[in-house]
């Protein structure tokens, strides 16, 4: 699976701006961005804010309204407040250096298991589960999980999943490779199955499931 889908990043994964670094600083503010936000409308806030505070140094040192304003127009104000804050812990730390594990990264405010899986990955090259929205839906599909992805027990399989794919090496290109997928041709309605690397491994498609999965939550 993950062969299959690192060839087809080789090819088809997007530019972005947060892919041509792999500063930890700058892959925690694109991941915060991203949380509740699309690419499109991150990437302008991202320079911005990069054009500002440099790094995590000049971002703790900031009053927490210029981060504020920065941060205007985005929504979810309290992504601003706990980067801020984190940024904080981070500079006040001895060695002053980013957290580079899973219970450091955790540790710091607005940061979840997601997060810290993706920063992680992408940062710091290292094997470490990711379940955003996007790898969600991809998993559902995948595995054709015909339950409420968001019930405890759904969530137990969601991420033992992400976890058993996710390979050993090539972590940096795979997170990003199983998020983009999601991101432009596993989307939530009409899927591009038919352009998909997995789809020769996917049930839901076996299964002419794919448009109905991942099932809401039952109002
Ligand atoms: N969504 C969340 N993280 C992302 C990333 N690094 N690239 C693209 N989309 C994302």
């Amino acid at each position: 699976m993950s062969r299959r889908l690192l060839a087809w990043y080789s090819d088809a994964g997007r530019d972005l701006p947060w892919r041509h670094s792999r500063d930890p600083y700058r892959i925690w503010l694109s991941e915060v961005m991203l949380q509740q936000t699309t690419v499109e409308a991150v990437i302008p806030y991202y320079l911005r804010f990069l054009a500002r505070f440099d790094d995590v140094h000049a971002l703790a040192a900031a009053p927490l309204d210029e981060v504020i304003d920065l941060w205007a127009g985005l929504g979810y104000y309290s992504r601003a407040r706990n980067l801020h804050a984190a940024a904080r812990q981070v500079a006040s730390a001895p060695g002053e250096i980013f957290p580079d594990t899973l219970e450091g990264l955790m540790a710091l405010p607005g940061i979840g298991r997601s997060t810290a899986g993706a920063i992680l990955s992408i940062a710091f090259d290292r094997p470490a589960p990711i379940l955003d929205g996007n790898v969600r839906r991809v998993l559902c599909r995948l595995f054709a999980l015909e339950e409420n992805p968001r019930g405890s027990a759904a969530e137990k399989k969601l991420w033992a999943w992400a976890a058993a794919l996710t390979p050993a090496d090539r972590s940096h290109d795979y997170a990003q490779a199983i998020m983009d997928l999601g991101a432009t041709l596993c989307v939530p309605r009409r899927p591009a199955c038919p352009r998909c690397p997995l789809a020769g491994l996917c049930r839901a498609r076996v299964l002419g499931l794919a448009e109905k999965l991942p099932l809401k939550a039952a109002k």
